[in-house]
């Protein structure tokens, strides 16, 4: 794996930015140097035509009408499903369910599968470097159902504390757990806990929201029973997010909202609910938007999602670098500090800057960054931290982009200290 920076993989950040009509330099009055990837990527043109072609030729509900157009809405979306149910290695195409978001993914599994599954005496098991949408959901489940949360804690360095695993899991009927942190960017090791968390009878649910845009993912090969992950952070649009789960584990669930699309009979004494994926979907989905996915998904395969890791790690080495060489002891970039063991999320501390002025210093030079909890505030306050700067790296960046950031951090280390 190339480590400099400067070998082929970081020719996507080069060639691939020109794709990015938002990046385009006489786009703003100052050049954008977007590093808030990790809320929110920015769209490729092919992502942005393929919506608007879809609004203008074939726009259509779907699976309603008997007519061409609706035939053709329908295959657009359904063909936008088998492509990202081949992106992620599903074993089938109806293993992919549309959602809003990762969040409503989430609450669908603890509505569905936890709210028949999960009782007094139950566990599920997550760990202190979840988002809140991967805490939340089981918050407000366990206070109806009367189960038990127990919680994986972190370790110094930023990585999952696994000494008691076991232990933890002994009686668990799912284990929850971020494929990559938001916040440190920890890579953490699914296929073993998969393992172990069937070893001990559990489920596991894969929050994959910051690894499917950045790394290669195989559903299979990592052992998911249930994965999520969203379109608007893998150069897709918001409002389409996906919850990919075994078939059988689907077939059992009971659907999560009702209403049109997700029945095949509503009879007055009741309904009989449809064929998975459909089940889950109820009402008009976000057509347009799951036709973007698709073309976000042929986006990523055309760069290949091995070179976008190379990419991202060779960058991410860069940036580390750089920053301890410009900043040293004055800055911390919280995580671990190997690059392949993460993915490109900086999240740090600079002096007793506080991460909301140092953000504004740096809007002010045109690098967007993140600033605040990120969603995480257990993790934060097992760091004894309020809030980070993050800054988060993509296939648009290259090492441009990084020598701005460590500028406009030098800048604003100059203006509060003056
Ligand atoms: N979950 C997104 C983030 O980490 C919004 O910024």
């Amino acid at each position: 794996m190339n480590s400099t920076a400067g070998g082929t993989s970081s020719r996507i950040g080069k060639s691939t930015r020109a794709d990015f009509p938002i990046l385009a330099d006489e786009a703003h009055d100052k050049p954008i140097i977007y590093l808030d990837s990790a809320a929110s990527s920015q769209k490729p043109r092919c992502v942005l035509e393929a919506m608007n072609n879809y609004y203008e030729t074939i726009n259509a509900n779907v699976h309603r009408g008997a007519y061409e157009l609706a035939a053709q809405a329908t295959e657009a979306m359904e063909t936008a499903r088998a492509e990202t149910a081949r992106f992620v290695n599903a074993y089938s195409a109806n293993e992919i369910v549309f959602t809003k978001n990762v969040t409503e993914a989430f609450n669908l599994v603890a509505r569905s599968w936890g709210g028949a599954n999960l009782g007094p005496g139950d566990a599920v098991v997550i760990t202190e470097m979840e988002h809140h949408a991967n805490i939340v959901p089981w918050q407000m489940l366990a206070a109806e159902k009367g189960f038990e949360i127990r919680w994986i804690s972190v370790t110094a360095d930023g990585q999952l504390d696994l000494s008691n695993l076991d232990r933890l899991l002994d009686g668990a009927k799912l284990l929850g757990v971020t494929a990559m942190s938001n916040v440190l960017g920890t890579l953490n090791p699914i296929r073993r806990l998969a393992d172990a968390a069937h070893n001990s009878g559990a489920l596991i649910l894969v929050d994959a929201a910051q690894y499917v845009p950045h790394l290669p993912c195989d559903v299979q090969a990592l052992g998911a029973d249930f994965l999520g992950f969203t379109g608007h952070k893998m150069c897709g649009p918001t409002g389409v997010g996906v919850l990919w789960a075994r078939a059988e584990l689907l077939e059992a669930m009971p659907p999560f909202m009702g209403g049109g699309e997700m029945i095949l009979d509503v009879r007055k004494d009741g309904f009989t609910p449809n064929h998975i994926p459909h089940k889950f979907e109820a009402g008009t989905p976000p057509i347009a938007e799951i036709v973007g996915l698709g073309a976000a998904v042929r986006y990523l395969d055309g760069l290949g999602m091995e070179r976008v890791r190379e990419h991202e790690v060779s960058l991410t080495a860069y940036a580390l670098r750089t920053l301890q060489e410009r900043y040293g002891d004055d800055l911390a970039v919280h995580g671990p500090a190997e690059p392949a063991c993460r993915g490109g999320v900086l999240s740090m501390s600079f002096r007793d800057i506080h991460p909301h002025d140092l953000s504004q210093v740096l809007d002010d030079r045109g690098v967007c960054v993140r600033a605040g909890h990120h969603c995480a505030k257990p993790l934060m306050r097992h760091l004894g931290l309020a809030a980070t700067t993050r800054a988060s790296l993509y296939v648009y960046n290259d090492t441009s982009d990084v020598d701005a950031l460590a500028d406009a951090i030098g800048a604003a280390g100059d203006f509060f200290a003056a």
